[in-house]
């Protein structure tokens, strides 16, 4: 063993596992409903893959929460390994992440029963994500629609985790969770929870539609060319970005009150990792033609080796059902802790 000498520097503390700091844990999910986008690409798997390492991350695709609105069975079942198949295109990284598939933990569907019954109806009532899935069709809707956020909220809190890196759209359910595990946690006088925090970001969490850019980039939207999917061709992102809305001025400057040029500044700033003078001075004396060449290029070029990466994971189904399977595995002993602790203090059992 080395001996220090000098007084004055205090020596290293020994590296172990047990002293070393412990990553505070992440979790996220997103629903396998077909359809993945770039707005679920820059506004949630993208942030996962550029912090994994820092965190202990847990990935989930949630195909209960999918089952909210009508599916196809065979569609959902295929989506779902899809949509992990995409998670490791994009990047994430088995040595820092667990993905797992929500059924496959019952946990989450239990705590959900329990939990709802601590949920005052007055708050599911005022989600915006609620009302605006619902629309006309209050009286006929599934009821799981309502209790969504309570299924979301169980999620990250069986799973104690720390941060929730989502979209802005998920804001109002994240604040939904930390007060329902609050509430949970002070009815009890206990720590059963720990409270979560969302990790939005800036730039990103809100990438908006092609056609309407005052509407945000969705899977549900009626019209394809209002989104570019992930799994899009070269020649598809070409049409789609040619035909994006913009507006009758020629400047290439980032400028709020222009939304169509103004999105795809954000995107190409996000996909170049520029800052906005950069873009600007890059296309000083250019037109909407040659930024949205020049856009198109870039989407091309982040997109074509997730594809590639993505079609040998699909097909190797049997592997990627493995990863899933030792997924759950992984994740299932602190779901089950949580329960356990709901249940005792509930008085279940
Ligand atoms: P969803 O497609 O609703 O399951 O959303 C999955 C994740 O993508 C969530 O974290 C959303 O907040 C995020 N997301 C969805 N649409 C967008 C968008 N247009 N811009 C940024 N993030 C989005
Ligand atoms: N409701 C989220 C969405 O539509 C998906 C989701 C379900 C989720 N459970 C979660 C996101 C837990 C973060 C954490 O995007």
């Amino acid at each position: 063993m080395a001996v220090n000498m000098n007084n004055d520097v205090k020596p290293e503390p020994a590296l172990s596992a047990a002293s070393a700091p412990v990553k505070k844990r992440v979790f996220s999910g997103i629903q396998p409903t077909g359809n993945l986008h770039l707005g679920n690409y820059l506004g949630a798997i993208r942030n996962w893959t550029q912090t994994q390492a820092q965190y202990d991350n847990i990935f989930c695709i949630v195909d209960l929460h999918a089952i909210t609105l009508p599916i196809d069975p065979k569609e959902l079942h295929r989506s779902t390994r899809q949509l992990a198949a995409i998670y490791l295109a994009a990047g994430l990284d088995l040595r820092y992440c667990k993905l797992f598939i929500q059924s496959h933990v019952r946990e989450h569907a239990e705590a959900s029963w329990i939990m709802e019954c601590f949920t005052p109806l007055g708050w599911l009532n005022r989600m915006t994500q609620f009302k605006s899935k619902a629309g006309e069709n209050i009286e006929s809707v599934p009821t799981g629609l309502l209790c969504y956020p309570v299924l979301m909220a169980c999620d990250i809190l069986l799973h104690q985790a720390h941060y929730v890196p989502v979209g802005d759209d998920q804001r109002q359910h994240i604040e939904f969770t930390r007060d329902l595990a609050q509430r949970f946690n002070s009815h009890f006088g206990q720590q059963v929870f720990i409270v979560p925090q969302d990790q939005i970001r800036e730039v990103g969490a809100r990438i908006m539609s092609l056609d309407d850019p005052t509407k945000k980039m969705s899977k549900s939207d009626p019209n394809p060319n209002s989104r570019i999917n992930l799994l899009d061709d070269a020649k598809t992102i070409t049409q789609k970005i040619e035909r994006a809305t913009t507006d009758s001025e020629r400047l290439v400057t980032f400028d709020s009150n222009r939304p169509g040029i103004y999105n795809l500044l954000s995107i190409y700033q996000l996909l170049t990792e520029q800052s906005p003078q950069q873009i600007e001075d890059e296309f000083a004396g250019k037109g909407y033609g040659d930024f949205k060449a020049a856009l198109t290029e870039q989407l091309v070029a982040t997109l074509a080796p997730i594809q590639a990466r993505y079609h040998e994971l699909m097909n190797d189904l049997p592997a990627l059902e493995n990863i899933l399977k030792q997924g759950a595995d992984a994740v299932r002993p602190t779901a089950a802790a949580t329960l356990q602790r709901i249940k005792d203090v509930v008085g279940l059992g």
